[in-house]
C-alpha cells in the first residue's frame, strides 16, 4: 500500500488512475480505526478497481477544543489496518496542505452545510457540519470523481456530504455517496474512535440508548404511539 503525505501527490495518483480506466473507491477518515471504518474500506476495495483513503483529524470540526486534544492518535497501526484490508493507498495532509498555505483556523471560510445542516446535531454542535464539509470539499476535490463510503453512523453528515456531492458535480466531479451499515458491537453500542475513552461502565451505559431505541420500535410497529 502506497502511503502519500501530501494531498496534492494524492490527487496525481487518483488522476492516473482514472486515467488508465480504472475507477476510485475512496473512505475518508480521521484515523483512530474500527472495525466501522474498516467495513467501508472493505466495500471499497470490493466495489471498485483502487481504494483510497484519508487520515486527517479535522480541526475545523471539533466545536470543542478538549474533544480535538483528546482525540485518539494510532496512525501506524491505522496504516498497517487499512493495508491489511486492501486499501491500495493512504494519504494524510497538514491544514495548511488543503488550505492553500493557510495555518491559522479562522482564515479558512467555512463552506455551508445546506438545508440537511439544520438540527439534529447541527443544532448542538454549531460549526461542527460546516467544519465536516469543508474539509470534505477538500478532500472530493483531490480524489476528483469516486464513489465515497460514508457509515450511516453519522447520519446527518451523509445527508449534507450528499449535497456537497451534488454541489460538486456542476464544477465536474462526478461524486457517489455510499452509505454503509453502523457496525456495533455486541452489545450495540455502534462503533466509534471516541468509544477508546469510555470506561467500562460508560460503555454499558451508551448502549442503553441503542436498546432503547430498539424497544420503541418494537413497541411502535404493532400500534404503540405513547
Ligand atoms: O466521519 C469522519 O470521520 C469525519 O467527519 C470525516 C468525514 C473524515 C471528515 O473529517
Amino acid at each position: 500500500m502506497l502511503i502519500l503525505n501530501s494531498p496534492r501527490e494524492a490527487q496525481v495518483w487518483c488522476d492516473q488512475q482514472r486515467g488508465k480506466g480504472l475507477n476510485v473507491g475512496f473512505v475518508p477518515t480521521m484515523g483512530a480505526l474500527h472495525e466501522g471504518h474498516l467495513s467501508l474500506v472493505r466495500r471499497a476495495s470490493r466495489e471498485n478497481d483502487v481504494c483510497c483513503a484519508s487520515i486527517f483529524v479535522n480541526p475545523l470540526q471539533f466545536n470543542n477544543p478538549s474533544d480535538l486534544a483528546s482525540y485518539p492518535d494510532s496512525f501506524d497501526q491505522d496504516v498497517s489496518d487499512f493495508d491489511n484490508a486492501q486499501c491500495d493507498m493512504v494519504f494524510n495532509g497538514t491544514l495548511a496542505q488543503f488550505f492553500n498555505g493557510c495555518t491559522d483556523m479562522a482564515d479558512i471560510k467555512l463552506l455551508d452545510p445546506g438545508p440537511a445542516g439544520a438540527g439534529l446535531e447541527g443544532a448542538f454542535r454549531p460549526g461542527h457540519l460546516e467544519g465536516v464539509v469543508t474539509i470534505v470539499d477538500r478532500l472530493f476535490r483531490t480524489t476528483g470523481s469516486c464513489n465515497a463510503y460514508f457509515g450511516e453512523k453519522d447520519f446527518q453528515q451523509t445527508l449534507v456530504v450528499k449535497h456537497l456531492a451534488r454541489t460538486l458535480e456542476k464544477v465536474g466531479y462526478d461524486i457517489d455517496v455510499i452509505v454503509c451499515p453502523t457496525i456495533r458491537d455486541q452489545a450495540g453500542l455502534a462503533l466509534s474512535s471516541r468509544n477508546q475513552r469510555l470506561s467500562a461502565r460508560q460503555k454499558t451505559r451508551a448502549s442503553t440508548l441503542h436498546t432503547a431505541l430498539l424497544a420503541a420500535r418494537e413497541n411502535w410497529q404493532p400500534g404503540e404511539t405513547s
